[in-house]
């Protein structure tokens, strides 16, 4: 187990790039599924998660080949349309092989993901929408068994708005015959690239960025190439963690018109922000001011970003209200940010963050994904030592996030314990 250890109360001052964004990455690497030419993908992020969907990939016959941040994959020669349990409980988004499975070979054997520790993230819509296609589904031991002949293009509506359910039905209905129309489609920066990156590959897809997606099917794909686009997310927490150590950080290779939400939260928090085409630079000198989030699909306030600004707020002027609308049991950081003498109470799906002058450092575990990197925050900004225990959780989404921030003039070191 590693653990991370961090002096606390530094500046973070610098600059630093932007990797690519795992949750557009993820279901663009599934995209490769649906044609047997080569897939050209750049700016892929070296994470946990990007390098099980390879591996799933390649147990399916996909060769795959990478060499810096691009990846060639091609799914010319498949020979297994089965994601099987060992790897899906690993990562839940490789329930994103199932649509494209079924629209190009029509069968797949995909293991239902099971829960994770923010929620119990069920795929229902995903089921619902593929049988809707035509499919014929069924629940086996675990597994998601899905064949169709040719599906049949439809008219959707996902009950809720859902991320990967409205990524997963537009991977099956662009190989369908005939129009499918998604209602209450996500509207997320994520959807909207892979939406362009089937397109590069010969899909018919229009109304990107809005709710209502039309999808004219096609009867094969072809190769492309692709950047995926930046982690706005990666991005939203490296102005926190400058903002929070009253540093001075410039973000590159970054998407400002895609996070709007963050910004104008970060500038109610009172934090000094100048805005680039592709650039950011935050800067924050005395307390912030406590601000109330309340998280929602985009162009909402994006649920992957609650963590982090509760940890700003943990430090702010003020009582800040941040409430949870989209995952259940999103607070376990919390318990941990209390350890380092936050005063944090929740009523229901809202904490209430009282701020406090400063944090003390202390011994904390991480216990998913976003929740570790407001720990690591947090603790940069913690008078003292700090250990961070479990973070293969932040290794899921953070391209070496302790080179990035050591490199702004934290003290952080990655230890085997
Ligand atoms: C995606 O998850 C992201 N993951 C999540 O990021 C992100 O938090 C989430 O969208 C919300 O923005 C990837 O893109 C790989 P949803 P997803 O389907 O698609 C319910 C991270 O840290 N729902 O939009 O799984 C669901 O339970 C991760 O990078 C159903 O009930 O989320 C939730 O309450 C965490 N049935 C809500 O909808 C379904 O079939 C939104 O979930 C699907 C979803």
């Amino acid at each position: 187990m590693q653990i991370l250890k961090i002096q606390g109360g530094r500046r973070l001052v610098g600059q630093v790039k932007a990797s690519g964004a795992k949750n557009a990455a993820l279901p663009i690497l599934a995209a490769s599924l649906l044609t047997a030419d080569d897939l050209v993908l750049h700016n892929v992020p070296d994470l946990t998660d990007v390098r099980t969907m390879l591996k799933l990939l390649e147990g399916m016959g996909v060769t795959v080949k990478r060499d810096g941040e691009t990846v060639v994959l091609n799914a010319g020669r498949v020979v297994s349309t089965v994601a099987p349990y060992e790897l899906v409980k690993t990562m839940r988004a490789s329930i994103l092989t199932l649509c494209p499975l079924v629209a190009r070979f029509g069968h797949a054997e995909v293991s239902l993901p099971g829960g994770c520790a923010i929620g119990a993230r069920p795929v229902d819509q995903h089921i619902k929408g593929l049988r809707l296609l035509g499919a014929d589904v069924i629940i086996e031991h675990g597994y998601v068994k899905a064949k169709a002949d040719r599906l049949e293009g439809a008219h959707l509506f996902t009950d809720m708005v859902t991320v990967t359910g409205t990524e997963n039905l537009l991977m099956a209905a662009v190989l369908a015959k005939g129009t499918t129309v998604i209602e209450n489609a996500a509207r997320e920066p994520e959807v909207v690239d892979l939406i362009e990156c089937l397109n590069a590959m010969g899909a018919k897809i229009s109304g990107a960025g809005t709710s209502v997606l039309t999808i004219e099917g096609v009867d094969r794909l072809h190769g492309a190439e692709h950047s995926v686009i930046a982690d706005r997310i990666e991005v939203g927490s490296f102005l926190i963690a400058g903002a929070m150590t009253q540093g001075d950080v410039l973000v590159t290779h970054c998407v400002p018109k895609q996070m709007e939400p963050i910004l104008d939260k970060l500038r109610e928090a009172g934090a000094q922000l100048d805005v680039g085409d592709d650039w950011i630079r935050v800067r924050m000198t005395g307390r912030p001011k406590s601000v109330n989030i309340r998280t929602a699909p985009h162009p909402g306030f994006p649920t992957d970003m609650q963590a982090q600004f509760m940890t700003l707020n943990c430090v702010a002027q003020g009582t800040g209200h941040v409430t949870e609308t989209i995952f259940e049991n999103r607070f376990m950081h919390v318990p941990e940010l209390m350890r380092l003498g936050a005063q944090i109470t929740i009523e229901g799906s809202t904490a209430i963050v009282t701020g406090v002058e400063g944090l003390t450092g202390a011994k904390i575990m991480a216990t998913d994904l976003r929740a570790s990197a407001s720990l690591v925050i947090a603790a940069l900004a913690a008078q003292g030592e700090s250990t961070v225990d479990r973070i293969y959780h932040l290794d899921r989404g953070y391209e070496s996030m302790e080179s990035k921030l050591k490199a702004l003039g934290a003290e952080i070191t990655r230890e085997n314990q």
